[in-house]
Protein backbone atom coordinates (compact mmCIF):
# COMPACT_ATOMS: atom_id res chain seq x y z
CA UNK A 1 0.00 0.00 0.00
CA UNK A 2 1.57 3.43 -1.40
CA UNK A 3 0.02 5.41 1.72
CA UNK A 4 1.07 3.48 4.25
CA UNK A 5 4.45 3.02 2.88
CA UNK A 6 4.78 6.72 2.46
CA UNK A 7 3.37 7.29 6.23
CA UNK A 8 6.50 4.91 7.68
CA UNK A 9 9.00 6.82 5.67
CA UNK A 10 7.71 10.18 6.58
CA UNK A 11 7.82 8.91 10.46
CA UNK A 12 11.12 8.00 9.83
CA UNK A 13 12.69 10.68 8.37
CA UNK A 14 11.23 12.83 11.12
CA UNK A 15 13.00 10.78 13.31
CA UNK A 16 16.86 10.88 11.42
CA UNK A 17 16.21 14.90 11.04
CA UNK A 18 16.56 14.80 15.31
CA UNK A 19 18.96 11.91 15.26
CA UNK A 20 16.47 9.53 17.06
CA UNK A 21 16.33 7.26 14.28
CA UNK A 22 17.43 3.88 15.94
CA UNK A 23 18.77 0.53 13.69
CA UNK A 24 19.58 -2.92 14.57
CA UNK A 25 23.00 -3.69 14.82
CA UNK A 26 24.11 -7.79 14.12
CA UNK A 27 25.81 -8.64 17.75
CA UNK A 28 27.24 -11.55 18.10
CA UNK A 29 27.79 -12.73 22.08
CA UNK A 30 29.62 -15.38 22.75
CA UNK A 31 32.70 -14.70 25.42
CA UNK A 32 31.67 -13.07 27.56
CA UNK A 33 31.53 -9.43 27.49
CA UNK A 34 33.26 -9.34 24.44
CA UNK A 35 30.83 -8.75 21.34
CA UNK A 36 31.46 -8.78 17.88
CA UNK A 37 29.81 -6.24 16.29
CA UNK A 38 30.37 -4.72 12.15
CA UNK A 39 33.75 -7.08 11.54
CA UNK A 40 34.99 -5.64 15.56
CA UNK A 41 35.32 -7.10 18.54
CA UNK A 42 34.29 -4.92 21.05
CA UNK A 43 34.00 -5.23 24.87
CA UNK A 44 30.62 -4.41 25.82
CA UNK A 45 29.06 -2.04 28.45
CA UNK A 46 25.67 -1.96 27.37
CA UNK A 47 24.62 -5.76 28.33
CA UNK A 48 22.50 -6.51 31.30
CA UNK A 49 23.92 -9.55 32.26
CA UNK A 50 25.29 -8.80 35.39
CA UNK A 51 26.07 -11.75 36.41
CA UNK A 52 27.98 -13.08 32.92
CA UNK A 53 25.32 -15.34 33.53
CA UNK A 54 23.86 -15.72 29.43
CA UNK A 55 26.67 -18.22 28.42
CA UNK A 56 27.67 -20.06 32.29
CA UNK A 57 27.78 -23.90 31.56
CA UNK A 58 25.30 -24.39 34.64
CA UNK A 59 22.81 -22.30 32.74
CA UNK A 60 23.30 -23.75 29.04
CA UNK A 61 23.62 -27.72 30.60
CA UNK A 62 19.82 -26.98 32.74
CA UNK A 63 18.65 -25.54 29.45
CA UNK A 64 19.65 -28.50 27.15
CA UNK A 65 18.33 -30.99 29.80
CA UNK A 66 14.92 -29.49 30.08
CA UNK A 67 14.96 -29.47 26.17
CA UNK A 68 15.80 -33.50 26.62
CA UNK A 69 12.94 -33.97 28.56
CA UNK A 70 10.14 -31.34 27.89
CA UNK A 71 11.02 -30.48 24.79
CA UNK A 72 11.59 -26.70 23.11
CA UNK A 73 8.75 -24.66 22.70
CA UNK A 74 5.22 -25.22 25.93
CA UNK A 75 3.09 -25.52 23.45
CA UNK A 76 0.10 -23.33 25.06
CA UNK A 77 -0.83 -20.64 27.20
CA UNK A 78 0.01 -21.94 31.64
CA UNK A 79 -3.42 -22.41 32.39
CA UNK A 80 -4.13 -24.87 29.26
CA UNK A 81 -1.38 -27.41 29.08
CA UNK A 82 2.01 -25.08 29.34
CA UNK A 83 2.27 -25.62 33.02
CA UNK A 84 5.14 -27.66 32.73
CA UNK A 85 6.65 -28.92 36.47
CA UNK A 86 9.52 -26.73 36.23
CA UNK A 87 7.41 -23.60 36.37
CA UNK A 88 6.39 -24.55 40.18
CA UNK A 89 10.24 -25.32 40.93
CA UNK A 90 11.17 -21.88 39.97
CA UNK A 91 8.42 -19.64 41.25
CA UNK A 92 8.75 -21.35 44.79
CA UNK A 93 12.78 -20.53 44.29
CA UNK A 94 12.00 -16.56 43.44
CA UNK A 95 9.42 -16.42 46.69
CA UNK A 96 11.96 -17.60 49.07
CA UNK A 97 14.67 -15.27 47.25
CA UNK A 98 12.12 -12.14 47.41
CA UNK A 99 10.36 -13.39 50.97
CA UNK A 100 7.13 -13.27 49.63
CA UNK A 101 4.19 -16.31 50.08
CA UNK A 102 4.05 -16.90 46.43
CA UNK A 103 5.63 -15.89 42.64
CA UNK A 104 3.99 -15.66 39.34
CA UNK A 105 6.11 -15.95 36.21
CA UNK A 106 5.03 -14.39 33.12
CA UNK A 107 6.53 -14.39 29.61
CA UNK A 108 8.41 -11.11 29.85
CA UNK A 109 9.24 -8.47 32.20
CA UNK A 110 7.07 -5.90 29.79
CA UNK A 111 4.20 -8.34 29.89
CA UNK A 112 4.38 -8.60 33.75
CA UNK A 113 4.16 -4.97 34.37
CA UNK A 114 0.68 -5.02 31.30
CA UNK A 115 -0.79 -7.63 33.41
CA UNK A 116 -0.23 -6.89 36.67
CA UNK A 117 -1.19 -3.06 36.95
CA UNK A 118 -4.35 -3.92 35.12
CA UNK A 119 -5.46 -6.78 37.23
CA UNK A 120 -5.36 -5.23 40.46
CA UNK A 121 -6.27 -1.47 39.47
CA UNK A 122 -9.76 -0.07 37.50
CA UNK A 123 -10.62 3.09 35.73
CA UNK A 124 -11.77 4.54 38.99
CA UNK A 125 -8.36 3.50 41.00
CA UNK A 126 -5.32 5.77 41.10
CA UNK A 127 -1.54 5.25 39.92
CA UNK A 128 1.39 7.19 40.77
CA UNK A 129 4.05 6.55 38.61
CA UNK A 130 7.35 7.85 39.15
CA UNK A 131 8.91 10.34 36.38
CA UNK A 132 11.79 7.41 35.54
CA UNK A 133 9.62 4.94 35.54
CA UNK A 134 10.85 2.03 33.23
CA UNK A 135 8.06 2.56 30.06
CA UNK A 136 5.79 -0.73 30.70
CA UNK A 137 4.73 0.53 34.43
CA UNK A 138 3.37 3.32 31.95
CA UNK A 139 2.27 1.14 29.75
CA UNK A 140 0.27 -1.14 32.78
CA UNK A 141 -0.80 2.22 34.13
CA UNK A 142 -2.51 3.21 30.73
CA UNK A 143 -3.74 0.04 30.08
CA UNK A 144 -5.56 -0.22 33.34
CA UNK A 145 -7.69 3.08 32.63
CA UNK A 146 -6.78 4.52 36.44
CA UNK A 147 -6.02 8.20 36.71
CA UNK A 148 -2.58 8.15 36.68
CA UNK A 149 -0.23 11.19 38.07
CA UNK A 150 3.57 11.59 37.71
CA UNK A 151 5.15 11.26 41.34
CA UNK A 152 8.77 13.66 41.02
CA UNK A 153 11.41 11.26 40.80
CA UNK A 154 12.62 9.74 43.76
CA UNK A 155 10.51 12.27 45.74
CA UNK A 156 8.78 10.35 48.61
CA UNK A 157 7.30 13.99 50.01
CA UNK A 158 5.65 14.43 46.34
CA UNK A 159 4.19 11.33 46.42
CA UNK A 160 2.82 12.06 50.06
CA UNK A 161 0.83 15.04 48.77
CA UNK A 162 -0.56 13.90 45.90
CA UNK A 163 -2.08 10.96 47.88
CA UNK A 164 -3.14 13.52 49.96
CA UNK A 165 -5.00 15.61 48.03
CA UNK A 166 -6.42 12.57 45.46
CA UNK A 167 -6.49 9.30 47.65
CA UNK A 168 -9.93 10.06 48.85
CA UNK A 169 -11.47 10.07 45.46
CA UNK A 170 -10.67 6.25 44.71
CA UNK A 171 -11.46 3.19 46.25
CA UNK A 172 -7.55 2.06 45.68
CA UNK A 173 -4.38 3.38 44.87
CA UNK A 174 -0.76 1.72 43.73
CA UNK A 175 2.33 3.40 43.73
CA UNK A 176 4.71 2.42 40.66
CA UNK A 177 8.29 2.67 40.59
CA UNK A 178 11.49 1.31 39.76
CA UNK A 179 13.38 -0.18 42.50
CA UNK A 180 17.04 0.53 40.37
CA UNK A 181 16.27 2.93 37.79
CA UNK A 182 16.97 1.43 34.48
CA UNK A 183 18.66 4.51 32.78
CA UNK A 184 20.54 6.11 35.90
CA UNK A 185 21.09 3.20 38.45
CA UNK A 186 19.87 4.79 41.27
CA UNK A 187 17.62 3.29 43.96
CA UNK A 188 13.83 4.00 44.66
CA UNK A 189 13.19 5.04 48.73
CA UNK A 190 11.65 2.25 48.96
CA UNK A 191 11.10 2.03 52.94
CA UNK A 192 9.93 5.72 52.89
CA UNK A 193 7.69 4.87 49.77
CA UNK A 194 6.58 2.19 51.59
CA UNK A 195 5.88 3.80 55.08
CA UNK A 196 3.88 6.75 53.03
CA UNK A 197 1.89 3.74 50.88
CA UNK A 198 0.94 2.61 54.10
CA UNK A 199 -0.32 5.72 55.54
CA UNK A 200 -2.73 6.64 52.77
CA UNK A 201 -3.75 2.37 51.99
CA UNK A 202 -1.83 2.53 48.30
CA UNK A 203 -0.40 -0.96 47.70
CA UNK A 204 3.26 -0.23 46.24
CA UNK A 205 4.73 -2.34 43.40
CA UNK A 206 8.63 -1.96 42.45
CA UNK A 207 10.39 -2.80 39.50
CA UNK A 208 13.20 -4.68 40.26
CA UNK A 209 14.40 -5.60 36.92
CA UNK A 210 18.17 -4.18 37.76
CA UNK A 211 17.83 -5.06 41.36
CA UNK A 212 18.02 -8.45 41.30
CA UNK A 213 21.41 -10.63 41.38
CA UNK A 214 23.17 -7.44 42.02
CA UNK A 215 21.67 -5.26 45.16
CA UNK A 216 20.98 -6.04 48.63
CA UNK A 217 23.17 -9.53 48.61
CA UNK A 218 21.49 -10.68 45.15
CA UNK A 219 17.85 -10.67 46.81
CA UNK A 220 17.28 -6.82 45.19
CA UNK A 221 16.20 -2.90 45.67
CA UNK A 222 13.68 -3.86 48.69
CA UNK A 223 16.48 -5.48 50.44
CA UNK A 224 19.36 -3.12 49.79
CA UNK A 225 17.76 -0.91 52.56
CA UNK A 226 15.31 -2.78 55.09
CA UNK A 227 13.88 -6.17 54.98
CA UNK A 228 12.26 -6.71 51.76
CA UNK A 229 8.54 -6.72 54.19
CA UNK A 230 7.60 -2.98 52.57
CA UNK A 231 7.25 -3.86 49.26
CA UNK A 232 3.88 -5.86 49.26
CA UNK A 233 4.58 -6.51 45.16
CA UNK A 234 7.98 -7.02 44.30
CA UNK A 235 8.12 -7.58 40.51
CA UNK A 236 11.19 -7.91 38.02
CA UNK A 237 12.65 -10.01 35.09
CA UNK A 238 14.49 -13.11 34.30
CA UNK A 239 15.96 -11.57 31.70
CA UNK A 240 19.34 -9.31 33.15
CA UNK A 241 21.42 -10.84 36.26
CA UNK A 242 19.56 -14.03 35.97
CA UNK A 243 20.67 -14.44 32.39
CA UNK A 244 17.59 -16.09 30.76
CA UNK A 245 14.12 -14.35 30.27
CA UNK A 246 10.86 -13.88 31.74
CA UNK A 247 9.52 -11.59 33.77
CA UNK A 248 7.49 -12.10 37.62
CA UNK A 249 5.71 -10.77 40.52
CA UNK A 250 6.65 -12.08 43.75
CA UNK A 251 3.40 -11.02 46.66
CA UNK A 252 0.96 -12.79 48.59
CA UNK A 253 -0.66 -15.77 47.79
CA UNK A 254 -4.00 -14.08 46.86
CA UNK A 255 -2.70 -11.92 44.79
CA UNK A 256 -0.63 -14.41 42.51
CA UNK A 257 -4.11 -16.25 42.60
CA UNK A 258 -5.45 -13.06 41.11
CA UNK A 259 -3.09 -13.16 38.45
CA UNK A 260 -3.29 -16.22 37.63
CA UNK A 261 -7.17 -15.62 36.99
CA UNK A 262 -7.25 -11.69 35.88
CA UNK A 263 -4.06 -11.00 34.44
CA UNK A 264 -4.31 -10.67 30.60
CA UNK A 265 -0.78 -11.06 29.88
CA UNK A 266 -0.57 -14.17 31.57
CA UNK A 267 -3.94 -15.68 30.96
CA UNK A 268 -3.51 -15.39 27.08
CA UNK A 269 0.00 -15.91 26.30
CA UNK A 270 2.17 -18.97 25.89
CA UNK A 271 3.64 -20.17 28.77
CA UNK A 272 7.94 -19.97 28.22
CA UNK A 273 9.73 -22.59 26.80
CA UNK A 274 10.96 -25.29 29.84
CA UNK A 275 14.46 -24.70 28.40
CA UNK A 276 14.28 -20.84 30.20
CA UNK A 277 12.57 -21.73 33.14
CA UNK A 278 15.34 -24.54 33.60
CA UNK A 279 18.19 -21.78 32.98
CA UNK A 280 16.35 -19.61 35.56
CA UNK A 281 16.20 -22.07 37.99
CA UNK A 282 19.97 -22.80 37.83
CA UNK A 283 20.82 -19.03 37.83
CA UNK A 284 19.37 -18.84 41.02
CA UNK A 285 21.24 -21.30 42.31
CA UNK A 286 24.26 -19.33 41.26
CA UNK A 287 23.01 -16.44 43.16
CA UNK A 288 22.27 -17.78 46.38
CA UNK A 289 25.67 -19.51 46.37
CA UNK A 290 28.00 -17.24 45.12
CA UNK A 291 27.82 -14.48 47.26
CA UNK A 292 31.65 -13.05 45.57
CA UNK A 293 29.99 -13.07 42.12
CA UNK A 294 26.88 -11.32 43.36
CA UNK A 295 29.08 -8.32 44.92
CA UNK A 296 31.01 -8.09 41.75
CA UNK A 297 29.31 -5.66 39.43
CA UNK A 298 28.39 -3.10 42.03
CA UNK A 299 32.02 -2.74 42.98
CA UNK A 300 33.19 -2.91 39.37
CA UNK A 301 30.72 0.15 38.66
CA UNK A 302 32.18 1.77 41.98
CA UNK A 303 35.90 1.38 40.36
CA UNK A 304 34.60 3.75 37.33
CA UNK A 305 32.69 5.85 38.92
CA UNK A 306 35.88 6.75 41.44
CA UNK A 307 37.99 6.83 38.71
CA UNK A 308 36.14 8.95 36.85
CA UNK A 309 34.90 11.68 39.90
CA UNK A 310 31.55 10.69 39.48
CA UNK A 311 29.36 10.10 42.99
CA UNK A 312 29.61 6.32 44.09
CA UNK A 313 27.46 3.90 41.82
CA UNK A 314 24.46 2.77 43.95
CA UNK A 315 23.82 -0.15 41.25
CA UNK A 316 25.48 -1.83 38.08
CA UNK A 317 24.23 0.41 36.10
CA UNK A 318 26.38 4.03 35.74
CA UNK A 319 25.09 7.17 33.31
CA UNK A 320 27.20 9.54 31.48
CA UNK A 321 24.93 12.11 30.62
CA UNK A 322 25.78 13.68 27.70
CA UNK A 323 22.92 16.07 26.81
CA UNK A 324 21.71 16.14 23.15
CA UNK A 325 21.19 13.08 20.39
CA UNK A 326 24.33 13.69 18.44
CA UNK A 327 26.91 14.06 21.12
CA UNK A 328 25.88 11.01 22.72
CA UNK A 329 26.22 9.23 19.00
CA UNK A 330 29.36 11.01 18.68
CA UNK A 331 30.82 9.61 21.93
CA UNK A 332 29.26 6.28 21.67
CA UNK A 333 31.70 5.75 18.13
CA UNK A 334 34.65 7.23 19.71
CA UNK A 335 34.74 4.75 22.49
CA UNK A 336 33.70 2.20 19.56
CA UNK A 337 36.94 3.57 17.94
CA UNK A 338 38.55 2.45 21.47
CA UNK A 339 37.23 -0.91 21.46
CA UNK A 340 34.00 -0.70 23.66
CA UNK A 341 30.75 -0.79 22.84
CA UNK A 342 28.53 1.61 24.76
CA UNK A 343 25.47 2.42 22.94
CA UNK A 344 24.00 5.94 23.40
CA UNK A 345 20.44 6.28 24.68
CA UNK A 346 18.43 8.84 23.48
CA UNK A 347 14.97 10.18 24.33
CA UNK A 348 12.10 9.43 24.43
CA UNK A 349 14.14 6.53 26.12
CA UNK A 350 15.00 9.04 28.63
CA UNK A 351 14.03 13.06 28.83
CA UNK A 352 15.07 15.42 26.18
CA UNK A 353 18.38 17.23 26.27
CA UNK A 354 19.63 13.82 28.78
CA UNK A 355 20.61 11.54 26.10
CA UNK A 356 23.65 9.43 27.75
CA UNK A 357 25.64 6.41 27.86
CA UNK A 358 24.51 4.13 30.12
CA UNK A 359 26.64 1.62 31.30
CA UNK A 360 26.57 -1.76 33.14
CA UNK A 361 29.02 -3.12 34.72
CA UNK A 362 28.95 -7.24 35.32
CA UNK A 363 31.10 -9.31 37.42
CA UNK A 364 33.17 -10.38 34.26
CA UNK A 365 34.74 -6.82 33.14
CA UNK A 366 38.37 -6.80 33.76
CA UNK A 367 39.26 -3.53 35.84
CA UNK A 368 41.80 -3.19 33.23
CA UNK A 369 39.71 -2.18 30.71
CA UNK A 370 37.30 -0.46 33.42
CA UNK A 371 40.00 1.87 33.98
CA UNK A 372 40.88 2.50 29.85
CA UNK A 373 37.21 3.48 29.28
CA UNK A 374 37.18 5.45 33.08
CA UNK A 375 40.14 7.11 31.64
CA UNK A 376 38.77 8.01 27.96
CA UNK A 377 34.85 9.06 29.35
CA UNK A 378 36.97 11.79 31.49
CA UNK A 379 39.22 12.71 29.77
CA UNK A 380 37.67 12.74 26.17
CA UNK A 381 33.89 12.75 26.64
CA UNK A 382 33.46 15.06 29.94
CA UNK A 383 36.70 16.68 29.55
CA UNK A 384 37.63 16.76 33.11
CA UNK A 385 41.60 16.30 33.60
CA UNK A 386 42.94 12.65 35.23
CA UNK A 387 42.66 11.98 38.70
CA UNK A 388 46.23 11.08 39.36
C1 LIG B 1 13.08 -1.47 34.75
C2 LIG B 1 12.68 -2.45 33.70
N1 LIG B 1 11.51 -3.09 33.81
C3 LIG B 1 11.11 -3.98 32.90
C4 LIG B 1 11.87 -4.26 31.80
C5 LIG B 1 11.34 -5.23 30.79
O1 LIG B 1 11.78 -6.50 31.08
P1 LIG B 1 11.89 -7.57 29.88
O2 LIG B 1 13.08 -7.20 29.08
O3 LIG B 1 12.00 -8.88 30.59
O4 LIG B 1 10.62 -7.45 29.09
C6 LIG B 1 13.11 -3.62 31.64
C7 LIG B 1 14.03 -3.86 30.52
O5 LIG B 1 13.94 -4.49 29.58
C8 LIG B 1 13.52 -2.70 32.60
O6 LIG B 1 14.67 -2.04 32.47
Amino acid sequence: MRSLDEFARRKLDALQSRDLKRVLADTTRRDGMWVERNGRRLLSFSCNDYLGLTQHPALAAAAIEAIRRHGVGSGASRLVTGNHPLYGELESRLARLKGTEACCVFGSGYLANSGIVPALIGPDDLVLVDELAHACLWAGARLAGATTLTSRHNTVAHADALLREHRSRHPHALIATDGVFSMDGDLAPLAALGAVARRHDAWLLADDAHGLGVVGAGRGAAFASGDGTDVPLQMGTLSKAIGAYGGYLCAGRAVVELMNNRARTMVYSTALPPAIVAAAIAAIDIIEGDPDRVARPLAKARVFTRRVGLPAAASAIVPVVIGEAEAALAASRLLEDEGFLAVAIRPPTVPPGTARLRLSFTATHPDTEIERLADLVRTRILRTPLVA
